[in-house]
């Protein structure tokens, strides 16, 4: 934020997957982020259910918008926009949010701010909490970005607010979505990411030999997490984990794949930084997406950062890495401060459940 005497206070909406989250932001300030998860409806089926989800969000929806209102202290003439989860998503599950943010709008008068869910993880470490602690280092521009969340592994050149370019992608599963299969196999249950990270620290990553993906395609900034997720299931194909109850077997096992995960995220990492950073004169890295939340994860990305000369920054709260809607407030934030919408128009908003960050415009 330039200006300091301007205040932007805007009303966030996100519901593409398995949350419903609403939230107030002033600038980049969150004032409220409220986030009600559907995981545990949907544990049952070791994934999201799309219809379970849209029927979740319809049901919650109100509630969560209202809350945002009443904890930010402010009142709904305060508001100046709405923002709005566009995509990327589960098409039936934006289209709740969306349907409400046109309510809204027409209701309070207010313009909507489409925004692209992988843009709002991308800023998520530039969004600041009210108390000193909670304020961002500066970012310059050019920075990177990465993204790794349970549908997307995206490192990304962010020339500046509003366009972006991909480096490395993955070829077939995003880094949690890897994370959970593995919990699964485990018997962790769904969304395992965070317990595979607990079980990970009381066990020793050395203790089963599992190969690091070493993809002719590495080279391309294409990560691949297949052929580890099959190593680890011909692995623990032969063990009965559940009769023998073995859990340092288990924590070992955690503890190995995780290792190997994580060195695959970051040896694409640092190849292709350093190779943009040989034309680009670039100094920050910002980090978001649910993964983001792995304290090892963080440890390693930061020496990393610091190989490369980096600054690397994270959410301030755990609230901002998983999905919210408090970092598509900060996005609609930062994308009016570059003149990159019109906040005098009421927008005819459709879904786009496959936006591509590349082609915002
Ligand atoms: O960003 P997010 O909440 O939703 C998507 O946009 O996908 O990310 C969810 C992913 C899940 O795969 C979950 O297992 C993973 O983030 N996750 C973690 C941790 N907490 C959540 N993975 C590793 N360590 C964690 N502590
Ligand atoms: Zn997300």
């Amino acid at each position: 934020m330039g200006n300091n005497l301007k205040k932007m206070r805007i009303l966030a909406i996100d519901t593409s997957c398995d949350e419903t989250a609403a939230a107030v932001t002033e600038n980049t300030k969150v004032l409220s982020n409220i986030i009600w998860s559907q995981a545990s409806a949907h544990a049952k089926f070791g994934g999201v259910m799309p219809s379970l989800a849209q029927r979740m969000h319809e049901e919650r929806i109100d509630w969560v918008i209202n809350k945002a209102i009443r904890d930010s202290g402010l009142l709904w003439i305060n508001i100046q926009a709405i923002a709005v989860t566009q995509g990327p998503g589960l098409a039936i599950a934006l289209g709740v949010g969306i349907n409400k943010a046109k309510q809204l709008a027409e209701q309070y008068r207010l313009p909507i701010l489409p925004i692209n869910h992988i843009e709002g993880h991308l800023l998520s470490a530039m969004a600041a909490g009210k108390k000193t602690k909670d304020r961002p280092e500066k970012v310059t521009f050019p920075a990177f970005g990465l993204v790794i969340s349970g549908g997307h592994t995206e490192l990304v050149l962010m020339e500046h607010i509003g366009k972006y370019r991909i480096i490395a992608k993955t070829s077939d599963d995003a880094l949690g979505e890897a994370l959970d299969k593995a919990a699964r196999m485990l018997g962790l249950g769904y969304p395992g990411g965070a317990v595979l990270e607990g079980m990970a620290e009381l066990g020793d990553a050395k203790k089963f030999n599992l190969p690091l993906p070493m993809s002719r395609r590495e080279n391309a900034g294409i990560w691949s997490y297949s052929g580890l997720k099959t190593a680890f299931y011909r692995m623990i194909e032969g063990m009965d984990l559940e009769k023998n109850n073995d859990k340092k077997q288990i924590y070992d096992l955690a503890a190995s794949f995780q290792n190997r995960a994580f060195q695959h995220l970051t040896r694409i990492c640092e190849s292709q930084c350093e190779r943009e950073m040989s034309n680009y004169p670039i100094r920050h890295l910002l980090v978001g997406g649910g993964v983001a939340a792995n304290m090892e994860l963080r440890r390693r990305l930061r020496q990393m950062a610091n190989r490369l000369g980096l600054k690397v920054s994270f959410p301030y709260s755990k609230k901002l890495v998983g999905d919210n809607a408090a970092m598509i407030g900060v996005a609609a934030d930062m994308n009016c401060d570059m003149g990159n919408h019109d906040l005098t128009v009421v927008q005819n908003v459709d879904r786009k459940p496959r936006w591509n960050i590349e082609e915002l415009k």
